[in-house]
């Protein structure tokens, strides 16, 4: 049975604990500290409207994004450990929905208790480091809290934000013109194909260089992304964020529209508007899981503000 957390268990007691886990400075983000702000444009396609009729999805409109590496402001790019995210902001006046996506499919906990529970077990101790053996009784106990870390370690590490493969993780209520809801998994294709690294490669990689790439290929171009819907199947588990769909990678899927990033922001344009998973326009409802219930107010708590 999973162990319960010590602590009491709410999003600021959850952030509180992201933070001392991270070793995370006042005035920083929990968690995704650093990151590089863009603009770009959401072009929707045919199909968006056959899943929601939320205008953020099925209308054309600016964009803005953050690419960032998780963890606090000391991470490095190159650490393969750490996730990739991508949020970005689609849709116009009245109409605009926030998405957060990152490198795996899935969550490493399944409720706030188990969340708290497992960044307790990675306090640092007073060598600074987490206590080996209290991490590994938490994992014995709670093993689907090791799935996310698992997809990050099957794969190669990434060469570039632009050629990542970024999920929403939760499953998302959709409701078309015609009234019948779905859900939903947000999926991120780089139309390019993911570019990875080998481990040679990653580790002789500068801190910076995922920021610095993605500085050039903008200046050299558009670095377009495919948005995708996965559609559901009965019985598929929504409640759930720490498992995947049945076979998911082999979903059928609906390309929702194509998010073209075009230039470099100021990082202030992300900091004063920051993104909140909660901010979802009509036509895409709250998923129904308990960690989503938990993100909307923790994001609510305006860290940087
Ligand atoms: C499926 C699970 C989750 C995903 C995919 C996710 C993803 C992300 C991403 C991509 C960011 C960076 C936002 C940005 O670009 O500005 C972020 C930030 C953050 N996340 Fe999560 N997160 C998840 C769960 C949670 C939970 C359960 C909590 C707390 C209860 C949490 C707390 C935070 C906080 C406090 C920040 C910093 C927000 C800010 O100050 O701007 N996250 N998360």
């Amino acid at each position: 049975m999973p162990k319960p957390p010590t602590g009491t268990v709410t999003p600021a007691s959850i952030v509180e604990a992201m933070k001392a886990a991270t070793h995370g400075p006042s005035g920083v983000r929990a968690s995704f500290a650093r990151g590089q702000c863009v603009r770009g444009t959401y072009l929707p396609s045919d199909r968006a409207k056959e899943i929601t009729k939320c205008r953020s999805f099925t209308t054309p409109s600016r964009v803005l994004g953050r690419f960032t590496v998780d963890g606090n402001l000391g991470a490095a790019d190159a650490d393969r450990r750490m996730l990739r995210g991508f949020s970005f902001r689609l849709g116009s006046n009245g109409h605009r929905s926030d998405i957060l996506t990152q490198s795996a499919p899935v969550h490493y906990a399944r409720t706030p208790a188990q969340m708290l529970g497992f960044l307790e077990a990675r306090m640092p101790g007073p060598d600074g480091n987490p206590d080996p053996a209290k991490v590994a009784a938490f994992s014995a106990a709670n093993p689907e809290t090791l799935h996310q870390a698992d997809h990050v370690g099957a794969r190669p590490p990434t060469a570039s934000f632009a050629g990542t493969t970024y999920w929403g993780v939760h499953a998302f209520p959709a409701t078309n013109a015609k009234g019948e809801t779905r859900f939903i998994k947000f999926k991120v294709s780089p139309v390019g194909g993911d570019l990875v690294l080998s481990e040679d490669e990653a580790r002789a990689k500068p801190a910076d260089f995922l920021h610095d790439d993605l500085k050039i290929r903008i200046a050299a171009g558009d670095v377009r992304f495919s948005l995708m819907a996965l559609l559901d199947r009965p019985g598929d588990p929504v409640m759930d964020v720490t498992i995947r769909w049945p076979d998911e990678d082999h979903r059928e899927a609906v390309r929702l529209g194509t998010i073209v990033i075009t230039r470099v922001a100021p990082n202030d344009a992300c900091d004063t508007a920051l993104f909140d998973p909660a901010n979802l326009a009509e036509g895409i409802g709250p998923p129904p899981d308990e960690i989503f219930a938990a993100r909307s107010t923790a994001y609510g708590l305006k860290l940087l503000a």
